[in-house]
């Protein structure tokens, strides 16, 4: 079943010919008298695949060197009965007792100096050379068990890398670190000139000397050791993902092999972490990432999808919330009846090949009994049984028209990028990364059926219509003549502010910003600074203005970080810059208050058959809207659905010009659209004329445009 494509793209279908439906199941956590009866449900449920394993080293290897697969062999082979066979994970996110016992500096270090202690998960140090050598045995162990089982059909690497805790400050993350720098820089001078060693008296003779970025150890630490921390916590995951992966592909080339991504949280996507994988999994729990967006969640798990296929195309989604979860510090709210549904035909709108509901059913037992499953803990199956079956029926009759097609976009937001997002981590100026910089355009689009995702400059945006750089501080002169192509070719280009105004090593360059992109957008940065963030509450200096004294103080305030665009006046946040334009670059905005009053902000300049604009500033709502609906009008680019009412969500997934509307309904009232193009709802088969579609509460249409 398994296709080998690796290279990484937004539009890179997943390499698979079945499209995989299922559950994560726990044999360890039941009798053995349940195995028969669930793999009739999960059967009878439509699935094709259960996920076991990735926590259960304990029973794999019960002491040093002493295996036992029996309650798993069993298990694999009931459900194998059945027609539904076994993605099985590496355990190495929990190491059992006497292992930790045993070998007690496995486990993490904070950098207060705290070890992580045995009773959790992730405690072990992914950095620690020991640890990886009993991960290399259990993974080595469980491959050959498993070489020739017909139901084994791929693995999952552990289970969520760093979604806990990504950090070490053990002596082996020290040893680790200082490796990483002599491969990285070769001579301690290169390191010397690349941490900026001249300041605060920061040269190193020796790669022994240097330490761990404790932070604010007493004051700010070097940003470039803090940024070179960060690339070796990412290089030290990737590395022990490589030893398992290695194990793995040796014993059974046939099995694909995919992880779970969580929090993305020191995981380059678009690194060896991904390029190692066949493809990447990512789990989807929109109501947990951010409890304060509860209300936008439907846009939240559009956002986290589309970052992970922005770096390396489809994905499965090994874990899909089902029912309301919690730990013990928390609680998610509960994905209402239809809901569950939606949101899996959300995950597939997006790039997801593959859906497995986490979980089964819940525990009895443990830190998350009160993380639901699709079955109650009574064992009845209720309402989120019936709809994950009546999904999975719905997506098994339609899985050979989405396999093979990729998600169509017409607006590219430069990212992931592993690298931006840590040079602002680094030295953030209390601006938003470049992907929450994003945001504005991203959720703008998402609420106009404006086919938008992240594409990263080495991918094809050339099949972009329109390109999005939020604030790149850290410029790859490499990227330079890729975006000088795109805008030649008659693409539109938008550069945010910021861009290319550091180098590689994230120190300020000695040039006029931005830099390297100066020619190409044609204007130059004549001075920077920082502004409140958008929602930031009135300062006593705004208040004391002319607005003020009219008695609209709220407005005063607003006013103070305005830019004039067309006719509207536009509040701006979090930053500045006043811009001076080549000969023949225009001025598309201008600053409206105090000192800067009347300078540009937003020009715009014409290259070959296309169009650049830089926006001295980062993106607000409003602001968004008035940049960008007449850049989009002017690039062609238009909703998928015209007239989208709120809260319905549209993609399309296309493949040699055939088309499948993706069209759900994210609200729990139904909803009427007025002019959907004609052609068939793979949902129900219906065929549909050109004109209305009413979708009921949470509804799903998955419409094949006729030819
Ligand atoms: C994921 C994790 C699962 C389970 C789930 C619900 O992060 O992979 O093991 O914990 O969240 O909390």
């Amino acid at each position: 079943m398994k296709k080998t494509e690796r290279s990484l793209s937004a539009w890179r279908p997943m390499p698979l010919d079945t499209f995989l439906l299922g559950v994560p199941h726990y044999p360890e956590h039941v009798d053995r008298s349940f195995l028969e009866r669930d793999a009739d449900r999960i059967a009878d449920a439509g699935f094709n695949v259960v996920r076991m394993g990735e926590f259960a080293w304990n029973l794999f290897e019960p002491a040093l060197g002493q295996f036992d697969f029996g309650l798993f062999d069993e298990a694999i082979a009931v459900f194998g009965s059945r027609g539904v066979r076994t993605l099985m994970c590496t355990p190495t996110a929990t190491p059992p007792r006497w292992l930790t016992a045993s070998e007690p500096d496995l486990l993490r270090v904070t950098a207060a100096g705290t070890t992580h202690r045995h009773g959790s998960r992730q405690h072990a140090d992914t950095t620690n050379q020991h640890f990886r050598e009993h991960s290399r045995r259990i993974t080595g162990a469980m491959a050959q068990h498993y070489r020739a089982n017909p139901d084994i059909i791929g693995w999952q690497t552990d289970n969520e890398l760093n979604t806990s805790y990504s950090e070490s400050f053990s002596p082996s993350a020290t040893a680790g670190f200082r490796s990483f720098l002599r491969d990285r820089y070769a001579r301690i001078e290169r390191l010397n000139l690349a941490w900026g060693g001249r300041f605060w008296a920061q040269d190193y003779d020796d790669f022994e000397q240097v330490e761990l970025p404790y932070p604010m150890t007493p004051v700010a630490s070097n940003p470039t050791q803090v940024l070179d921390y960060h690339r070796y916590l990412a290089h030290a995951t990737a590395m022990f993902q490589r030893d398992q992966v290695e194990i793995l592909r040796s014993v059974n080339p046939d099995w694909f092999i995919t992880h779970n991504i969580g929090v993305i949280r020191d995981i380059d996507m678009r690194g060896d972490f991904a390029r190692d994988l066949d493809f990447l999994g990512y789990d989807i729990y929109p109501f947990l990432k951010d409890e304060r967006l509860r209300e936008g969640h439907a846009f939240l798990q559009a956002l986290h999808i589309d970052l992970v296929r922005g770096a390396a195309g489809n994905m499965l989604v090994p874990e899909q919330q089902s029912g309301f979860g919690s730990q013990p510090g928390f609680a998610t709210v509960v994905p209402e009846p239809g809901e569950m549904r939606r949101m899996a035909y959300s995950s597939i709108a997006r790039g997801a090949d593959g859906v497995m509901f986490f979980r089964w059913r819940p525990a009895h037992f443990g830190a998350e009994i009160y993380w639901m499953g699709i079955l109650d803990h009574d064992d009845q199956c209720r309402r989120r049984y019936a709809e994950a079956s009546r999904f999975a029926h719905e997506v098994g009759r339609m899985a050979s028209a989405v396999l093979g097609t990729s998600v169509s976009l017409d607006v590219g937001i430069a990212g992931p990028d592993f690298e931006q997002e840590e040079a602002i981590k680094a030295y953030s100026l209390g601006l938003p990364t470049p992907q929450d910089a994003a945001i504005p355009l991203h959720r703008y689009c998402y609420e106009r059926g404006i086919s938008c995702g992240f594409v990263h400059p080495e991918d094809a945006i050339g099949r972009l219509k329109l390109y999005f750089v939020p604030h790149w501080v850290m410029w790859e002169p490499r990227w330079t003549p890729l975006l000088a192509r795109f805008v030649e070719d008659g693409g539109t280009l938008v550069v945010g502010a910021r861009t290319g105004a550091h180098t590689p090593d994230n120190h300020m360059i000695a040039d006029t910003p931005p830099g390297e992109l100066r020619a190409l957008c044609g204007t130059a940065v004549v001075e920077f600074g920082p502004l409140p963030p958008p929602d930031a509450p009135a300062l006593q200096s705004d208040i004391d203005t002319p607005a003020h004294a009219a008695g609209r103080p709220a407005e005063s305030s607003r006013r103070r970080h305005a830019i004039t665009i067309g006719h509207e006046q536009v509040p701006a946040g979090w930053w500045y810059e006043e811009l001076a334009p080549d000969d023949g670059t225009e001025i598309l905005g201008r600053w409206n208050s105090r000192f800067l009053a009347g300078t540009p902000a937003i020009t715009r300049r014409r290259n070959g058959r296309g169009t650049v604009v830089y926006a001295g500033t980062l993106l607000t709502p409003e602001l968004t809207a008035a940049l960008f609906a007449p850049l989009f009008e002017a690039a062609g680019v238009e909703p998928l659905l015209a007239d989208l009412p709120p809260g319905v969500e549209v993609t399309c997934r296309e493949r040699d010009g055939s088309r499948l509307l993706f069209i759900l309904n994210t609200r729990a009232g139904p909803v009427a659209l007025a002019s959907v193009p004609a052609g068939t709802d793979l949902v129900t088969g219906r065929v549909l004329d050109r004109g209305r579609l009413v979708l009921e509460p949470y509804g799903c249409a998955v419409l094949q445009q006729a030819a």
